[in-house]
């Protein structure tokens, strides 16, 4: 499944629109930034205001999820920056690994933020004898022979592909095969995997291109 038709469902079997999906990881950012400074509770308005979507939205949102505020007291934000956690599932080990090491996949590992939110790098791999062997921020670039071995033993819930076009749909597929059934694919290609397999291509140059758009509309 792409994420261009990405659909979930709740706890209570409702299915889950892409737009809504989309902003869940918005709502949980702003959330932990309140904790931090110590907001216990929000009102819908409140929230409104300082994330820039109506207060009626944000009712309709979280209502998809149960609701999660209460009339006159509004949200607690420790209660629902945990919700929303567990709603995307932060909650839980997501182990990754990295296909592909040179510079988009260093970049990744080099990432701090991913371990504040659960999501562990615990393996990158390559084809590349001058790459394999080293460490970037601890974790170690393997041979891509190992890939089979290694997701034997270890608990590998995401992959993320930052190796040439040419080579990722045939890896995404290896990958499958040995049981991978989430990817995130920074590779300029569409994959084209089972139905059960979840898919979120993220490419910087298609967001820039829709800025080209929006820059060269407004000046029509
Ligand atoms: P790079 O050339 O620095 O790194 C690619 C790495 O993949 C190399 O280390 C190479 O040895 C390795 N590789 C090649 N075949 C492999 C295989 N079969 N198995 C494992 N590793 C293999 O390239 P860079 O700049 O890191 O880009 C990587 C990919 O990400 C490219 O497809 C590029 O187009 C894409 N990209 C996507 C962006 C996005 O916004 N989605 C942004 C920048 C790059």
């Amino acid at each position: 499944m792409s994420d261009q038709n990405m659909k979930t469902k709740s706890v209570n079997e409702k299915v889950i629109s892409p737009a809504v999906i989309k902003r869940l990881p918005r709502y949980y950012r702003y959330l932990g930034d309140l904790l931090k400074n110590d907001v216990v509770r929000i009102s819908s308005k409140e929230l409104s205001q300082k994330m820039n979507v109506t207060a009626s939205q944000i009712r309709q949102d979280l209502n998809n999820f149960g609701g999660f505020g209460q009339q006159g007291y509004g949200y607690n934000v420790e209660y629902l920056y945990s919700e929303m956690g567990k709603i995307l599932g932060l909650d839980r080990d997501n182990n990754i690994i990295i296909i592909g090491a040179g510079n988009l996949g260093q970049a990744l590992a080099n990432n701090q933020d991913f371990d504040s939110n659960g999501f562990k790098i615990i393996g990158i791999f390559d084809v590349n004898p001058k790459l394999i062997g080293m460490t970037v921020k601890g974790v170690e670039v393997y041979d891509i022979d190992m890939l089979k071995d290694f997701i034997a033993h270890h608990d590998v819930r995401i992959a993320a592909l930052t190796l040439p076009k040419s080579k990722a749909p045939v890896i995404a597929r290896e990958l499958c095969d040995l049981g991978i059934r989430a990817f995130w694919n920074f590779a300029p290609v569409d994959l084209s995997l089972s139905e059960d397999v979840i898919v979120e291509n993220v490419h910087l140059s298609e967001s820039i291109m829709t800025l080209s758009y929006r820059i060269h509309s407004k000046n029509q």
